[in-house]
């Protein structure tokens, strides 16, 4: 690993947890800012906390977080609120810096001082605010910003969103954990092992990409960055709608006159077997039902009861099963009086 430092914008649930487990990997975290200072303070915390442990992000070794040693609180800056636009160096050079781990780390006043120390820079604000921020410090002539790599940490967006900053001669890129982040709480074991992580961007900012992940215990893959919204559209349906779904099917069993908690230890084998299925065999081998048995009898009689009970959910009914209706045909085996008279019912 070539040693890189790191500067972390925005300390929320994403920004600490990379702050603590890219120290913990050995990387030197050198400045943190955030809109509240005592947002940047709890992040410097967590950094202390890793005081004396080496590189311990590695597959195998997962729970070992040392009881972390708070130190004191860091003497709180002035309280600047929503405001970035005080001037570099306001607060007080020198001041409010922590060792740890023989290397020292920023409590920064802006994103600017924050990115004027780190190589690599992490912004893990709001979606919407990551522009803002990006031209922030690209647009500060304090800021060398032709010799820093840009990272944010959005799935929805790409690395384009960071332009203000590539524009001027900074590498960009975006690295999306496919993780849910909780807040983060001193000596809890990483939310990274283990679980797989996309990049994009420039050819530079892959290469640093993946050695990060790497370097977190994860697994990166790399999308193109114009397919980056495609992705996350697949994320949203495999995980949100997913969660949809199968709230439907448990109004649909509460209707049924099933309590909701008998209602979903019932359907729970059902659900884990059908993934383990399109996981060992895809999803069109994996799909079973009236719809891939062409058994439209079947298809009407449900619509005819929902239609009484859960209107609201007749209409999604139907668009499923017109799209289930479509991946039963790549199967070949349906009789062309079954699709019609499903593809008839559906579209009614
Ligand atoms: N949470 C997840 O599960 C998850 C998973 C994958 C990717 N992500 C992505 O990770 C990024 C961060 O998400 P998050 O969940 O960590 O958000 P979060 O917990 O809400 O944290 C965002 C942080 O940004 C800080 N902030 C707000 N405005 C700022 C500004 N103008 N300058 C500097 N800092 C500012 C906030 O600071 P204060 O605390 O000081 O107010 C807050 O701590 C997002 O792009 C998100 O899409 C999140």
């Amino acid at each position: 690993m070539t040693p890189k430092k790191i500067a972390i914008i925005g300390c929320g649930r994403v920004g600490t947890s990379l702050a603590v487990f890219l120290s913990k990997a050995g990387y030197n975290v050198v400045g943190v800012a955030s809109r509240t200072p005592s947002s940047a303070q709890k992040t410097i915390q967590a950094i202390l906390s890793t005081k004396g442990e080496g590189r311990n992000n590695s597959k195998e070794d997962i729970n070992k977080v040392a009881i972390p040693v708070v130190p004191p609180p860091p003497p709180s800056p002035i309280e600047r609120g929503n405001n970035y636009s005080l001037p570099l160096g306001m607060g007080g050079e020198g001041q409010n810096i922590y060792s740890y781990n023989s290397k020292d780390v920023k409590l920064c006043i802006s994103p600017a001082e924050a990115s004027m120390l780190g190589d690599i820079i992490f912004i893990t604000t709001p979606d919407n605010l990551i522009q803002n921020v990006c031209f922030e410090i690209s647009s500060n002539p304090l800021v060398n910003i032709s010799q820093k790599t840009i990272f944010h940490c959005s799935g929805a967006l790409s690395s384009c969103v960071l332009a203000s900053a590539s524009d001027n001669g900074a590498d960009t890129g975006s690295i999306h954990p496919l993780q849910s982040f909780a807040p983060y709480t001193l000596g809890q074991s990483s939310p990274f092992i283990g679980i797989n992580v996309s990049v994009e961007g420039s050819e530079k900012a892959l290469t640093i990409g993946k050695e990060l992940i790497d370097a977190l215990g994860a697994n990166y893959f790399t999308i193109p960055t114009k397919s980056k919204t495609l992705y996350h559209a697949a994320a949203v349906v495999a995980s949100n709608y997913l969660v949809t779904l199968e709230n439907c099917a448990l109004e649909l069993l509460k209707e049924a006159n099933l309590s909701e908690d008998k209602a979903y230890t019932i359907l729970e084998p059902l659900i884990q077997g059908t993934l383990n299925n399109i996981k060992t065999r895809g999803t069109i081998a994996a799909l079973t039902g009236p719809v891939a048995r062409g058994d439209f009898a079947i298809v009407e009689k449900h619509l005819k009861d929902i239609d009484e009970v859960l209107p609201n959910f007749s209409r999604l009914y139907r668009v499923m099963g017109d799209y289930t209706l479509k991946l039963a045909q790549k199967r070949g085996e349906l009789e062309k009086v079954s699709i019609d008279r499903l593809s008839e019912v559906f579209n009614k």
